[in-house]
């Protein structure tokens, strides 16, 4: 059983799908790994950590991808999808529901692709929850980043020199990635206010020691994710917040409705009631930004105050990030291990659904309606 674990090539990723801890796990199942060189470098994790937990250190690209199983980061190219032999199985993070050119070419090879994306976000599935733990650690690096860039202290200082109020933090979105950026800011000594669509998130928010925004909430949908809000709710929410933004110091706003754009939160007029030296981080800027004039991976100036629009935000904690994935990649993995390696079963509760392609065919359901393709049924 040969596991290849390449060196991630997409701009600004940083992170490894496997660490010398992960690895070790896997020989100690009797694997082969191989790791390509240089693949943890930017993550601070060594050929040589690699070797002393038992892989292979391989020289390039293809002889990472050629083994029975994949792990990756991100979604691969179509050149490395050509490494990969047919019929072996890929894991990462495919995008399954828009890169369907991607997944359309991994079947077309018969490869087995596991999205991360699609594991079930179920109490069973929370050790696998790669979406969760990289939100998790967003979140907190959307936190540092404002407080990098803000010129002023994030907690009450009292000194010789007079006294210094704490910053005044908002908190927009209170998903995974919203509850670490409260718990964050709250560790920093700021103020914080957080908001977010769904109800139950006040209790959340209080818990962590911050103050819920009153801005209309509505139930979720059955998947248990935010729904797109109607005009005239949207108005309200923006009426609401446009106050708690203005005398914010930072804000961090992590809002998303899977399969839509970002809900937008602030408008330009907010920012611009915004005092100079203010920070937001807009953590949706890649999928339409909850803030106005938010651009992925710029840094934008109005008047003074800076909108981020990071897309980088788990690859800047890149040790961390990759240890939390790795891990749920091992225990992702570890439910199709057999005595003499791996076998795909599309009826465990957590592999199932996130296996994307199987046979040669497309078979998640998702990815399936958004190529306009017929359900088909497996047994
Ligand atoms: P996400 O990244 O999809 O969205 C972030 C947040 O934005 C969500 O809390 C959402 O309610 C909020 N949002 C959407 N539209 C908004 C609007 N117009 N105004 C304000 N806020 C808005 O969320 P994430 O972090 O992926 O979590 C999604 C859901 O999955 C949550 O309900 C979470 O509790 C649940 N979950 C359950 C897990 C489990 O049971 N193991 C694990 C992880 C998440």
């Amino acid at each position: 059983m040969r596991l290849g674990i390449p060196l991630e090539r997409t701009a600004h990723e940083r992170r490894v799908a496997a660490v010398p801890a992960s690895v070790k796990a896997f020989t100690g199942w009797g694997w082969d790994v191989r790791v390509e060189s240089g693949a943890g470098d930017a993550a601070g994790f060594t050929d040589a950590a690699f070797a002393e937990a038992g892989a292979t250190i391989v020289a390039d690209a293809a002889a990472a991808h050629d083994a029975d199983l994949v792990l990756r980061v991100d979604r691969p190219t179509f050149d490395e999808i050509a490494l990969v032999p047919e019929g072996a199985i890929l894991a990462g993070f495919l995008d399954p529901f828009v890169a369907t050119d991607v997944i359309q070419a991994l079947a077309d090879r018969n490869i087995t692709a596991l999205a991360v994306e699609a594991v079930p976000r179920t109490t069973l599935a929370q050790a696998m929850d790669a979406l969760s733990s990289q939100a998790n650690v967003a979140g907190y690096a959307a936190v540092m980043l404002s407080a990098a860039e803000s010129p002023k202290f994030p907690s009450m200082l009292v000194t010789a020199a007079g006294t210094i109020p704490p910053a005044r933090a908002l908190v927009l979105g209170v998903g995974v990635a919203g509850l670490q950026a409260i718990a964050t800011f709250r560790r920093l000594g700021a103020i914080v206010h957080a908001y977010d669509i769904r109800p139950e998130t006040k209790e959340q928010v209080e818990s962590l020691g911050a103050k819920f925004v009153e801005a209309p909430t509505q139930e979720m949908d059955e998947g248990g994710y935010a729904k797109e809000v109607d005009e005239e709710t949207a108005a309200k929410q923006q009426e609401v917040l446009a106050e708690f933004v203005a005398k914010a110091d930072l804000v961090v706003t992590t809002a998303q409705i899977p399969g839509r754009p970002a809900p937008r939160l602030i408008n330009a007029d907010v920012v611009a009631s915004m005092h100079p030296g203010s920070v937001i981080v807009d953590m949706a800027a890649s999928s339409g930004g909850n803030v106005e004039g938010s651009l992925p991976g710029e840094a934008v100036d109005v008047n003074g105050v800076t909108i981020l629009g990071p897309i980088d935000l788990p690859s800047r904690v890149a040790t961390d990030a990759s240890r939390m994935y790795a891990r749920n990649l091992q225990e992702l993995v570890g439910r199709w291990r057999t005595d003499d390696g791996i076998a795909v079963d599309l009826n465990d509760e957590v592999a199932g659904p996130a296996t994307i392609t199987s046979g040669g065919e497309i078979i998640n359901p998702r990815t399936r309606s958004a190529m306009g393709l017929e359900a088909v049924s497996y047994t």
